[in-house]
């Protein structure tokens, strides 16, 4: 369970590219060298390094192990171009590189091992949901799952799930579903909620989290917010605690990329705010968290910052770096 020489990203070999459902493909990575990957807990993803320089990120399937990865790729028209490579440039036998597992969106058991549990997953957000769901069921624990779609046929693993009691599927084209929302209204008030889904889906979520459910909604993001602070339009110094030198950050930049200028090594993927690759810890100075990676309470917590998209709400950040 090395990681291989490649910058401690893991080498991988495209086994099966498979058919999920309409207009998604689930591809299979396992070891290109001998190395077995790192084992998976529910809820991690991988960045997936494509050919044409492009990084992505996908949740691993329940059937990840060190053995090999399963993802699941929805084709975005209007995406970036990521899961349109894999759709028609990807062919079985490639090689890839992928990162080491990461996640930001574990099951908890910080609210007590048997506390319910209220899955929500819309379009291709199933996937890390799933294998939560598997977890969850593995733990013996009580949980529900609902899963917005818009039709059947674009819905992962609908046949199984439509065939789970546990389970609620809302299908758009057979009539009006309930909002995410509603539906962590009427759930237990001790229920964990975990969501992934289209943006919308989540900021209405996070707005309900304010105000009404503080810290027992945990969300994964594959896309950044629009950051609303007017904070993060401002200029701040950042200081580098181990060489003592003095960064300035402009309004229009980040501070991974005033590192980045600089020649520094450091850590990154998405860019966005969304995959925790850049995490670094915050000594001093009150951080501007713009990212989607931890929620409020990790931040006050935990004392790292995102430097790929949160900034400084005072004049000066002091980093770990
Ligand atoms: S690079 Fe992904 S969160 Fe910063």
């Amino acid at each position: 369970m090395a990681l291989s020489e490649t910058g401690g990203r893991l080498r991988a070999r495209l086994q099966a590219i498979e058919h999920g459902c309409e207009g998604i493909c689930q591809y299979r990575l396992v070891p290109l060298d001998a190395q077995e990957f790192p084992p998976v807990e529910a809820g991690a993803h991988v960045d997936l390094h494509l050919p044409n320089g492009l990084v992505r990120q996908y949740s691993l399937l329940p059937s990840s192990g060190p053995g090999g990865y399963l993802i699941a790729v929805k084709r975005d028209a209007a995406g970036r171009g990521g899961s349109q490579w894999l759709h028609e440039a990807a062919r079985v036998g490639m090689a890839l590189e992928i990162s080491a597992p990461r996640n930001h969106f574990a099951l908890r058991e910080d609210n007590g091992a048997q506390a319910p549990v209220l899955l929500l997953a819309g379009g291709i957000g199933i996937t890390p949901v799933y294998a939560m769901l598997h977890a969850l069921e593995a733990q013996g624990r009580t949980f529900e799952l609902h899963y917005w779609g818009r039709s059947l046929e674009q819905m992962l693993f609908a046949g199984q799930l439509g065939a789970d009691s546990r389970v609620q599927l809302h299908v758009a084209a057979q009539g009006k579903a309930p909002r995410a929302a509603e539906v962590v209204a009427a759930a237990h008030a001790d229920a964990d909620v975990y969501a992934c889904g289209p943006q919308s889906m989540l900021d209405e979520l996070a707005a309900l989290d304010a105000s009404r459910r503080s810290g027992r909604i945990y969300m994964e993001r594959f896309a950044a917010p629009v950051p609303v602070d007017a904070s993060a339009a401002a200029g701040f110094e950042v200081v580098l605690a181990r060489s003592g030198l003095r960064v300035p950050v402009g309004p229009e930049q980040s501070i991974l990329e005033v590192l980045k200028e600089r020649g520094m090594d450091v850590m990154y993927s998405c860019e966005q705010g969304v995959c925790g690759a850049c995490e670094v810890t915050c000594l001093e100075g009150e951080p501007l968290h713009l990212d989607s990676v931890r929620t409020p309470q990790e931040h006050a917590q935990e004392k790292t910052i995102m430097i790929c998209c949160s900034r400084s709400l005072g004049e000066r950040l002091v980093l770990d770096l």
